[in-house]
């Protein structure tokens, strides 16, 4: 999940001296810095790159800016606008990730993992139309509705172009990749085959060759467990409206990742404690990553993510 941001104070401190966002995706020695902070306060066992699943939109001729929330300048309406849209191939217009990726990898102990990410194809489908997040998707499900092969392909070409992008992350040094689909739970479950884990597959089948761990994140995906139980992953990440211990039986091949609702860490360290140790009680133990159920909000207390960590890192299996 995301665990850079503003809840640090110093990350808002480096964010403050670098300007904005984007720029600090962009100058790798920033980026850099920003994906260590979490790790050294934190002493977790993985570091995920600073980066954000809209910028490799950029070298295919989208406009972006963060205002912190994300705003596409020009968003695919029609059909016709799908032509704008052309990712480099090969891939290229990423470096300052090769190169944030190696300096972290050579910062980083040998035994803290270091993993890449993209967005899934349905999520950046909904970006690319709407231009923005939103909390209807109205202008995403109007084009996938009105042109459904249209939108078929786009989220085709969006698998094809985030293998490639993720294939470079590895070749720069991720051991791992988390592909995210954020936006899956706005879609009912035959909606969700065909335009989001249809074309997350084909991205993930594409990168089977990589030999590195594949994380799929489902946010809001508790409707769609079985739906994912051939998914080509070693691991599926759960947002918190998915019981882990039902997870636990509905997926018996993948191991799993999350699922603490972030919100737990607005209240007092108790809570938190039981939580999580209610979570870790209920997750697989064939194979399991403790986390959240999503990023980190920018007003969870420093001391509340400190409570989380420190009672998975006092955990022992009996
Ligand atoms: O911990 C890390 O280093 C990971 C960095 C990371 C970011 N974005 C940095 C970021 C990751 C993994 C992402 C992925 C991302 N971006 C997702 C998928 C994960 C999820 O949360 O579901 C999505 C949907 C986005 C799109 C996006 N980017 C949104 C909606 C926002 C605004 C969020 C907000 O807090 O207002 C962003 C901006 C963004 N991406 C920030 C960060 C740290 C905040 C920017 C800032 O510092 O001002």
């Amino acid at each position: 999940m995301r665990q850079a941001g503003r809840y640090l104070p110093e990350y808002r401190e480096v964010r403050t001296r670098a300007g904005d966002f984007l720029t600090m995706c962009r100058t790798p020695e920033i980026a850099a810095e920003v994906t260590l902070q979490p790790i050294r306060r934190f002493g977790l066992d993985a570091a995920i790159v600073f980066s954000d699943i809209l910028t490799p939109l950029v070298p295919a001729g989208i406009e972006l800016d963060f205002a912190p929330a994300p705003h596409i300048a020009n968003p695919l309406r029609t059909p016709a606008d799908l032509d704008r849209l052309r990712f480099p191939e090969p891939w290229s217009g990423t470096e300052f990730l090769s190169e944030t990726l190696a300096l972290v990898r050579e910062a980083l102990a040998p035994e803290t993992a270091l993993i890449g990410f993209c967005g899934a194809p349905w999520t950046l489908g909904t970006y690319l139309v709407e231009g923005s997040t939103s909390r209807s998707f109205s202008l995403a499900k109007a084009f996938a509705h009105h042109h459904p092969g249209v939108f078929d392909a786009l989220v085709n070409r969006l698998a094809d172009a985030m293998a490639a992008y993720l294939r470079s992350q590895v070749e720069a040094g991720a051991q791992a990749v988390q592909v995210f689909d954020s936006w899956i739970g706005a879609l009912g479950a035959e909606d969700a085959r065909r335009w989001a884990l249809g074309p997350a597959r084909r991205l993930l089948e594409k990168i089977g060759d990589l030999g590195v761990p594949r994380i799929y994140f489902a946010n809001g995906g508790a409707h769609l467990l079985h739906d994912m139980r051939d998914m080509p992953c070693e691991v599926i990440g759960l947002d918190w409206r998915a019981d882990l211990a039902m997870a636990t039986r509905a997926l018996p091949d993948h191991a799993l990742q999350g699922n603490l609702d972030p919100g737990v860490l607005m209240g007092p360290d108790d809570a938190i404690r039981a939580r999580t140790l209610a979570m870790v009680a209920a997750a697989p133990r064939r194979g399991y990553i403790a986390n959240l159920g999503h990023g980190v909000t920018p007003d969870v207390p420093v001391r509340a993510v400190s409570t989380f960590v420190e009672t998975i890192q006092r955990y022992r299996y009996e």
